[in-house]
């Protein structure tokens, strides 16, 4: 179970308007690397990996919501007061006849979430691998972001994200270490 705090992890302001880098964000909520693939991707993973990595699993698959919330923040104080032309003009006409400002798990290109970004192979390595890679695709991603804001109230927490997708890398690679070494001590001839 999990117990709810009132709070963002990390504060999430913006200075201005801008619908365009929203469409942007939104690459984060519901895209192939995105906070949500992230969040399910590891929780889902915890079943079928040796006890002593899942609560390193559960651990970050609870921070995957949580930053999931923040790109949920910045995504609505980014677009809540563009008129219709505004989101029109940033490319979310779409978005804007389907969905009016409401948010929705797609990416920055529209393409809707689905589950066949996450993997589940089931081989302990394996799946640590993905999220290494899944965590490196996140903090470029990050990058990418921070690349076209100008805005610093954006850039502080998008900065923050992406530090946290490297401490997550880090992480899932000392797991791998850990479960290299077990398998290597049962080898005894
Ligand atoms: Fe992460």
């Amino acid at each position: 179970m999990w117990i709810y705090e009132k709070k963002l992890q990390y504060p999430v302001k913006v200075s201005k308007c801008d619908p365009m880098m929203a469409k942007f964000l939104i690459e984060q909520y519901g895209g192939a690397d995105g906070e949500l693939a992230a969040a399910l991707r590891y929780l889902n993973q915890r079943y079928t990996i040796p006890d002593k990595i899942i609560g390193l699993l559960t651990d970050i698959g609870t921070e995957e919501f949580a930053h999931l919330e923040m790109i949920a923040t910045m995504v609505y104080k980014l677009t809540k007061d563009a008129t219709a032309e505004e989101m029109k003009e940033a490319g979310l006409g779409a978005h804007y006849a389907d969905h009016d400002k409401a948010l929705f798990y797609h990416n920055a290109a529209g393409a809707p979430f689905t589950a066949t970004y996450i993997q589940a192979k089931g081989d302990p390595i394996t799946d640590l691998y993905e999220d290494i890679a899944a965590e490196e695709k996140a903090r470029a991603t990050y990058q990418w972001l921070i690349n076209m804001s100008d805005d610093p109230d954006i850039i502080d927490s998008l900065s923050f994200l992406r530090e946290r997708e490297i401490v997550h890398s880090q992480r899932f690679r000392e797991a791998v270490e850990i479960l290299k070494e077990d398998q290597g001590r049962k080898k005894v001839f």
